[in-house]
């Protein structure tokens, strides 16, 4: 297929010259004599103009929205109120369709690609393979490309190390409830809810780990910020301090942001999904758990059950979207009591009801990062064993941890889908992953 211009978004340097395009019609519009197509390749869209003798061929008459094409012609510039991307068309004077790229005319699910207003959420949801062709879709699709990117740079300039921990294992770490639970030549084992206990392990051969894998939670309710199989951004920091931690998440989702920024194809996209997404204003608000709580209690925003907040309650997903609403900018919540969080959490030293832990909470979407440090003394970690009814033979090789060589460690994991919620403003994560899975959807 040769070469051929890549239709990239904010690429324009190629005024005035005669170019050959590859791709798909994503909107066709006949005008008078006229052919005009809006050409997408996947980098972005280009007008293409049809005239002359070209527009009266067979294949100019009947084209259809997905076909692929073949198009040759001179990039022009045209005035901004024309519409086009980028102010400019390509003027064809040649276009090949070889029969099998003709897109099946009249189909249900290409207008739906365009028309998902209409649909139901499911519908949309078995078609995703298609409707992914949409401008929305794509363009989160695109920013998650770059946000991915963006991780590994910021780690890279932290100089944190890559690690791949493995997705079979024999532990739990955020509680069975949400273990898929597998059978493992005869034995027991689950899909990873979190590479956390695994990064701890890398500290004293790796130094500071981080890994981009996917997590697996069974979550059995349905709502706007859960999926069964996510990507969990994890890192573990060795001799640090809680502050050292909050500083350390803070900067990193500042500077993913500012790599966005800098890159002006991303951040077109991002301008076009969230106009009004600007660069957070450091330090993040920090909040108290029980803080959190008695403000909750002032603003009226009752638990769970509809009563008001006390200390000991969860701050259910309701509860935190309404905060973070209201206050709308990053807020970290610390501190959480021990009786709602994971046996790993270090106990606060001048409050021992709580333990040092975050969660960093984004407007409209809430909870993006979950966080703590780690309980680093032997004792400690069997009793939190103990008082979670964990078998803590299984987890011999993490209670090593602190036999051989324990030190002060922290870590957090973020979740991208719900990172991308916010950065793109998309009202559910579903749409911030390629094909989504959640109770009840495991196809396409
Ligand atoms: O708060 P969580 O459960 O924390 C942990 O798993 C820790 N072991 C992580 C660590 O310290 N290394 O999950 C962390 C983040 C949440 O803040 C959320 O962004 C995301 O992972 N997450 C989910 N995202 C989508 N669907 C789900 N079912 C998610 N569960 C957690
Ligand atoms: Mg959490």
């Amino acid at each position: 297929v040769g070469d051929h211009i890549k239709l990239r978004k904010g690429d324009d340097g190629e005024k005035g010259t005669r170019v050959r395009v590859l791709g798909r019609v994503h909107r066709e519009r006949k005008q008078k004599e006229l052919l005009f197509i809006t050409l997408r390749d996947g980098y972005g869209y280009m007008q293409i103009v049809v005239g002359g003798q070209l527009a009266k061929t067979y294949d100019a008459i009947t084209l259809t929205r997905e076909t692929s094409m073949e198009i040759i012609g001179e990039i022009c510039e045209v005035p901004a109120g024309a519409r086009a991307p980028l102010n400019r068309e390509l003027r064809a004077d040649y276009f090949h369709i070889p029969a099998h790229w003709k897109a099946a005319g009249g189909d249900d699910a290409i207008t739906n690609r365009v028309s998902a207003d209409n649909q139901s959420h499911a519908h949309l949801l078995d078609l995703r393979h298609l409707t992914l062709r949409g401008e929305t879709s794509s363009s989160v699709l695109l920013v998650r490309d770059a946000v991915e990117y963006a991780f590994l740079t910021a780690y890279r300039e932290l100089k944190i190390r890559k690690v791949s921990p493995p997705a079979l294992v024999q532990t739990q770490v955020e509680g069975g409830a949400t273990l898929f639970k597998l059978d493992y030549y005869g034995q027991e084992a689950y899909l990873t809810q979190s590479s956390q206990l695994y990064l701890e392990t890398c500290l004293p051969f790796m130094g500071n780990v981080f890994c981009i894998e996917k997590s697996f939670r069974a979550e059995k309710s349905l709502t706007r910020r859960h999926l069964s199989e996510f990507t969990h951004v994890e890192a573990e920091l060795d001799f640090i301090t809680f502050d050292d931690l909050l500083s350390h998440i803070e900067h990193l989702i500042c500077r993913v942001l500012e790599i966005l920024f800098a890159d002006p194809v991303t951040a077109a996209h991002i301008k076009t999904l969230n106009p009004e997404l600007t660069m957070p204003s450091r330090p993040f608000l920090r909040m108290r758990y029980s803080d959190a709580i008695d403000w909750l209690v002032k603003n009226d925003i009752p638990n769970e059950e509809g009563e008001p907040h006390k200390f000991g309650d969860d701050i259910a997903e309701a509860a935190e979207r309404r905060m973070t609403d209201i206050i709308n900018k990053p807020i970290f919540i610390t501190h959480f009591p021990r009786e709602i969080k994971a046996f790993y959490m270090q106990v606060d030293k001048d409050d021992t009801r709580v333990t040092e832990s975050v969660d960093c909470l984004m407007p409209g979407v809430g909870e993006i990062v979950g966080g703590s440090m780690r309980l680093d003394d032997y004792d400690a970690l069997m009793a939190a064993f103990k008082r979670e009814g964990l078998d803590p033979e299984a987890y011999s090789w993490y209670v090593d941890q602190r036999k051989y060589g324990s030190s002060p460690h922290g870590g957090y994991g973020l979740g991208l889908e719900r990172l991308l919620a916010w950065i793109c403003k998309q009202h559910t994560v579903r749409d911030c992953c390629l094909y989504p899975r959640y109770m009840g959807r495991c196809k396409p």
